[in-house]
């Protein structure tokens, strides 16, 4: 497993990072034992680091990953999330921080994670969403701070918003922020024009999420595939759009057979080398619910990367295709 460096004062962190958010439910059919011989496997691949929320099932991802650290010997880093208090998804333009992010809400909050993880220092916290709104009054950043000064937190994020991914892009000039959370793939390309480059000339780490865009980027869904509706994706990819991605994927899996790859790499090996083939990116957390998953994505570490012709090729995929989570 190659390791990376997250953010200019921080540790070295394993290229696959374990995404935690499926192992708390929400994603339809997912039992404890399977998630926790899952988060067994990847340490033992090598895996250390791990990303969690509270809004992964109500605090169950993190109990889940802390009573598996409790049992391993090895160092491994957990970054985890602060939700924002009751309010719209994402903040609107016209929240105030101190209705969603106030100080007395962010301790409290901070003392729940450590509970839930079971540990008096967590590595890394992360605001779970932002608006631009707040960037020239971030309050809530310098609580966190306060926080690191306690010793209650290691390194300071913010994951970003969906529709508005570069407000982080003052945060990590102004120095409030250690790492940052962002979605790149090889549809959701639009980190690379300047999230990326800022966090390069700034020293954040960068944090990729969703790199196998919610598993559909793995080529495994045909044009008509459904999904539970006890599984969040029954509205993510809602209406036409479980087709309309699969067409896409199809062409993706065409340029990777054009280039002679399909016998080595799986389609979720070449959307994974392709988020790794950017330096400014300390770590992938991909979402792993069984040990089959942990196992193929930490092999993707071990694989040659991809020339840059193909790597080239690869950003016609880019797809601008509005705001997703927020369902139609
Ligand atoms: N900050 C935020 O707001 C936010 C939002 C989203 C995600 N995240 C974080 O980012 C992590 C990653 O995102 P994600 O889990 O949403 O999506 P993802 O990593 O793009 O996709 C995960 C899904 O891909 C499939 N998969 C994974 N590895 C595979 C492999 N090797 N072969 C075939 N299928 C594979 C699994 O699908 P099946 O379920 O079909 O098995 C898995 O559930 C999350 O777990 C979470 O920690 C954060």
């Amino acid at each position: 497993m190659h390791c990376r460096h997250l953010s200019s004062t921080g540790f070295s962190v394993s290229e696959i990072g374990f995404g935690g958010w499926a192992i708390g439910g929400g994603w339809g059919d997912q039992h404890d034992p399977e998630s926790i011989a899952a988060l067994h496997a990847a340490i033992d691949k090598g895996i250390n680091f791990i990303d969690t929320a509270q809004g992964y099932g109500d605090g169950h991802s993190e109990t889940l990953i802390g009573k598996v650290l409790q049992e391993r010997s090895e160092k491994v880093h957990v970054a985890t999330k602060t939700p924002p208090a009751d309010g719209p998804w994402p903040p609107s333009p016209y929240c105030r921080w101190q209705d969603r992010y106030s100080a007395a809400y962010l301790r409290d909050n901070v003392e729940q994670r450590l509970r839930c993880l079971g540990t008096e220092r967590i590595d890394v916290l992360q605001l779970h969403t932002w608006t631009s709104a707040w960037n020239d009054d971030p309050q809530p950043l310098l609580v966190l701070r306060q926080l690191k000064d306690e010793g209650k937190i290691g390194l300071i994020g913010v994951s970003t918003p969906e529709q508005d991914q570069s407000c982080v892009v003052q945060l990590m000039r102004d120095g409030l922020v250690d790492v940052v959370q962002v979605i790149f793939n090889l549809f959701d390309q639009e980190v690379a024009a300047q999230v990326l480059p800022v966090a390069a000339e700034t020293g954040t780490g960068v944090i990729v999420r969703v790199g196998l865009d919610e598993g559909a980027l793995t080529g495994k869904y045909g044009p008509a595939h459904e999904f539970d509706s006890s599984d969040f994706r029954h509205r993510y990819f809602a209406g036409d759009r479980m087709r309309r991605t699969a067409e896409r994927v199809e062409e993706i899996r065409a340029d990777m057979e054009e280039f002679g790859l399909a016998d080595r790499y799986s389609l979720a090996d070449l959307a994974l080398k392709f988020v790794l083939s950017r330096p400014e990116v300390s770590t992938v957390i991909v979402g792993m619910r069984n040990v089959q998953q942990v196992e193929m994505n930490a092999h993707t570490s071990q694989l040659k990367d991809l020339p840059d012709d193909l790597l080239e090729r690869l950003q016609r995929h880019r797809w601008l295709r509005g705001v997703w989570y927020g369902g139609k």
